[in-house]
């Protein structure tokens, strides 16, 4: 795969480019995966955008780590959000969404969402990786890392730090 694949924001870097290059992935990452899934696979439903390649490269992160994912090209991924009550300052580019609704915003690493789904805290709606931190599952580049929060998402609207991520080594 190509570096900038990786990168949402590389479609202001690179523009086209990255565009053209996205696009050879999108035509192949349309849910074939769920019909290879083994039994021990976790299912998700990630609603993602055709030209992200941060987020194809998240669901191959995902699907290293026992995930199994079918992709939504949903037209307006906001209304997504909005559907599933992801507040404006946790999103982030893609949305998973587990069997039982659990939602997983953005660049969540695949342990936590794991972590996550053997116990569900009291009232929670999922995790969230606002933004998109670079070094995450995902948007990797070269070895840069931001620190980063995943935030507990919870059903009353709140929000609480589940696990702050403060090198590369935590998120695998
Ligand atoms: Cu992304
Ligand atoms: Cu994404």
């Amino acid at each position: 795969m190509s570096t900038f694949r990786n990168l949402c924001i590389g479609s202001l870097l690179f523009g086209t480019t990255l565009l053209t290059a996205c696009s050879e992935s999108s035509a192949t990452d349309s849910g074939s995966a769920a019909v290879e899934a083994k039994a021990s696979t976790i299912a998700l439903d990630v609603y993602k955008s055709p030209t992200c390649g941060c987020c194809t490269s998240w669901v191959e992160h995902a699907q290293t780590h026992g995930f199994t994912s079918s992709i939504h090209h949903a037209d307006n991924l906001n209304a997504i959000k909005d559907e599933h009550g992801i507040a404006a300052n946790m999103r982030s580019c893609h949305t998973a969404v587990s069997k039982e609704g659990y939602v997983f915003e953005g660049h969540v690493p695949a342990k936590l969402v794991k972590r996550f789904l053997a116990a569900p805290p009291e009232g929670a709606l999922g995790l969230a990786v606002p933004g998109m931190p670079l070094g995450s599952p995902g948007m990797e580049m070269g070895d840069r890392f931001q620190a980063y929060p995943v935030v507990l998402l919870n059903k009353d609207g709140s929000f609480q730090l589940y696990e702050k991520i403060e090198q590369p080594s935590q998120q695998y």
